[in-house]
């Protein structure tokens, strides 16, 4: 046992002391598979790097290491689609709930390339730019909300307009799919922002005021530039040349491949509309509990999607607390087992909640660090409480959706708040172990050089744990 663990209090020590023998250290789940690093220069992955995401080749070992054929698999923070890719790859119906418009209209856009014309795709590919050429008048801009005004430069920004003016007139809707998609995914390095986590960095260059000492983000591309190089990695990946090609994938087991099931909405929403045993696997990854706002990060994104201010408001309500922004949805989600006639599964799920003594002392402890100003946000402790309630319902649910003997793996990070270590990995196995899953294990990633020794001088505390959770449906 480590420092950190001997010095956790209570209750926490003894769920960790309750569940210490499904902790192990899984060395051959190095972080570069279980974060998007593995996917970095795969066909189609490549194309738009979503860095909140883990790698096909995880999904791929816990789909054959823990399953004899293929049946439903359920993703409900799908993301763009990681497993639902790669479960449809081996044969997998797959389906897949997203909020957040960027990571639907990656998983659409996949699913546009069934049966994709390619010769027809590179043809319009080499009219474009004569076709730009001639445009003087467009009639689509992009609506800017505060946090993206002038992120462009002004010759970029109209040469978007047009092209999106263009693609308006491309009638082959595939066709016309990825082409938008071409430039969503070069949206960033043609602006002069930088994703960073909480918000996005600005240039000094941009026409913005910016306080504090500037920031180079390095080259910024001219869209034509940006566009063609993207285009043509997108043609090289679906013609048939390629030796890993997408064609090349497919081409020995088409009928393998069943039709990726997408829903755009709140898994909170969705989750409790499926029936009874409907999955006979699920593979996911939740926000973590880190602050990190997908909304701010992914802004450009969403204006290019036809967000307006509003919906991106909603949109961060909506999102599973994970910022210190969101509020309660107590009440949200009692109306809405209400509604749906289940109000006793609305009670379960709070008191399960209030069981967990774990939870309780955590939530104390954080209120009392909030009297003593300890920590950097008043609002830590209400996303921390609404962060596991709302994942309380989630899992529940999962439960409940999935066969009995069938497995639910989670990807999450364990966090740190006020020099307080969260145990976000054993507290949500809390959960499923009263919901009917069977902890089979929680692996954990080996430790990264956050903790050497030099590190661990430098900050004064050792790295939390980030896990991979293998439950078992009773
Ligand atoms: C860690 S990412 C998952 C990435 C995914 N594994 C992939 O490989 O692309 C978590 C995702 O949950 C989504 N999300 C957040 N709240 C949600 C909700 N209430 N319902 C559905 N999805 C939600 C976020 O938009 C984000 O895409």
């Amino acid at each position: 046992m480590t420092l950190t663990e001997e010095l956790i209090p209570t209750e926490r020590r003894l769920l960790f002391n309750k569940l210490a023998d499904r902790l192990e250290t899984a060395y051959n789940l190095s972080r570069k598979v279980v974060s998007f690093q593995a996917n970095k220069d795969e066909p189609v992955y490549r194309w738009f790097k979503y860095k909140e995401g883990f790698s096909s080749a995880l999904v791929k070992y816990f789909l054959t290491e823990y399953s004899i054929e293929p049946g439903k698999l359920l993703d409900p923070f799908a993301g763009t689609g990681t497993t639902l890719f790669a479960g449809q790859e081996l044969g997998w119906q797959t389906y897949g709930i997203e909020l957040l418009p960027v990571g639907v209209f990656v998983m659409r856009t996949r699913e546009a390339l069934n049966g994709i014309d390619t010769d027809k795709f590179v043809a319009t590919t080499k009219e474009i730019w004569i076709e730009l050429a001639r445009m003087d008048e467009y009639d689509i801009h992009i609506k800017h909300i505060t946090i993206t005004n002038d992120a462009f430069p002004d010759e970029t920004e109209v040469l978007l307009n047009k092209y999106l003016t263009y693609c308006s007139t491309v009638r082959d809707e595939k066709i016309q799919t990825v082409l938008r998609f071409a430039a969503f995914s070069v949206l960033e390095e043609i602006s002069y922002t930088r994703k960073d986590g909480q918000y996005l960095r600005w240039d000094y260059r941009s026409k913005r005021n910016l306080p504090g000492k500037p920031f180079d983000i390095g080259k910024i591309y001219p869209l034509e530039e940006a566009l063609k190089r993207k285009l043509s990695q997108i043609i090289s990946d679906i013609s048939g040349n390629a030796t890993d090609s997408l064609f090349a994938q497919f081409a020995e087991q088409p009928s393998m491949r069943h039709p990726a099931h997408i829903t755009e909405g709140s898994c909170l929403e969705v989750l409790p509309a499926f029936e009874d045993k409907f999955f006979d696997f699920i593979i996911t990854s939740p926000p973590y509990c880190n602050r990190y706002d997908y909304t701010r990060t992914y802004a450009l994104e969403l204006v290019f999607l036809g967000q307006d201010s509003n919906q991106v408001r909603n949109l961060r309500q909506s999102m599973l607390s994970c910022t210190v922004e969101n509020k309660e949805k107590r009440e949200y989600l009692s109306q809405l087992y209400t509604s749906i006639g289940r109000h006793e599964s609305f009670e379960e799920v709070m008191g399960a909640y209030a069981s967990c003594a774990a939870m309780t002392e955590v939530n104390a402890i954080l209120d009392e660090l909030n009297m003593l100003n300890k920590l950097n946000n008043n609002n830590i402790p209400r996303m921390v409480k609404n962060y596991f309630l709302e994942l309380c319902f989630v899992i529940y649910e999962m439960a409940r959706i999935t066969i009995s003997g069938g497995y639910c793996v989670m990807v999450n990070d364990n966090v740190r708040y006020g020099g307080e270590e969260i145990p976000v990995d054993l507290i949500l196995s809390e959960f499923a172990e009263i919901f009917g899953f069977h902890i089979n294990k929680i692996f954990v990633l080996p430790k990264g050089k956050g903790n050497s020794s030099q590190q661990m001088g430098n900050y004064g505390r050792t790295e939390v744990r980030k896990c991979v959770y293998v439950w078992q449906k009773r």
